[in-house]
């Protein structure tokens, strides 16, 4: 079984949430091919027998190069099994704090309104954590987000280095993955 899985990321958690989940993918014996939009052209995706959506969000927005992805491949992805996640580094803090209604305004615009716009009905959907990385922030960006690290402190979200905190749940990830392979084997 063939498999693509097509990523736009800002700061680098898309890309690396998408060699996890191919890495699980091909020790389930699968066939991945991991594609950064932002740099490759993808002319078909008929030979796929699954496809992987990933998205970073950033400012209430998805990563645009995995939106005209959608809108691109919207016909083939109505007749191939289609799975879409988000990269949202908010959501732990949603969480920490109890926002349980943002959290479900928020799956429910980046997954669900998502996949309608484009008439595509995904087998699964996902969203993981994210990466808040002041140093490949903007000026503007880090001003605007510097308070927010004490918030991520708060949560207990610990630097894996200087600048840099990751919010992901690789177990999550991992567990995500190995649930759509067997989805995906059991059709
Ligand atoms: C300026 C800025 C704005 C962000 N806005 C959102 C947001 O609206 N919703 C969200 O869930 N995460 C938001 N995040 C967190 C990102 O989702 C996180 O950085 C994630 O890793 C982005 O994916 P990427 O690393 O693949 O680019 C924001 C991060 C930054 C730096």
């Amino acid at each position: 079984m063939r498999v693509l899985i097509a990523y736009c990321t800002r700061y680098g958690a898309t890309a690396s949430t998408s060699e996890e989940i191919a890495k699980v993918l091909r020790e389930e014996g699968f066939d991945v091919r991991v594609a950064n939009t932002k740099k490759e052209k993808i002319r078909s995706i008929s030979e796929y027998d699954l496809v992987i959506v990933g998205a970073g969000l950033q400012m209430f927005r998805w990563c645009k190069e995995s939106e005209k992805f959608l809108n691109k491949f919207q016909e083939d992805l109505r007749a191939i099994r289609t799975a879409i996640f988000v990269s949202s580094g908010a959501i732990a803090v949603m969480d920490y704090d109890g926002q349980t209604e943002e959290m479900e305004d928020h799956w429910q615009k980046h997954l669900v309104d998502k996949a309608e716009m484009y008439s595509i009905d995904p087998i699964a959907l996902g969203r993981f954590g994210g990466i808040w990385d002041y140093d490949k922030m903007n000026f503007v960006f880090r001003r605007t987000m510097g308070p927010f690290r004490m918030k991520l402190e708060e949560v207990g979200i610990k630097e894996v280095e200087p600048g840099v905190y990751d919010t992901r749940d690789w177990d999550e990830i991992r567990k995500w993955t190995k649930d759509l392979a067997q989805k995906v084997k059991g059709y």
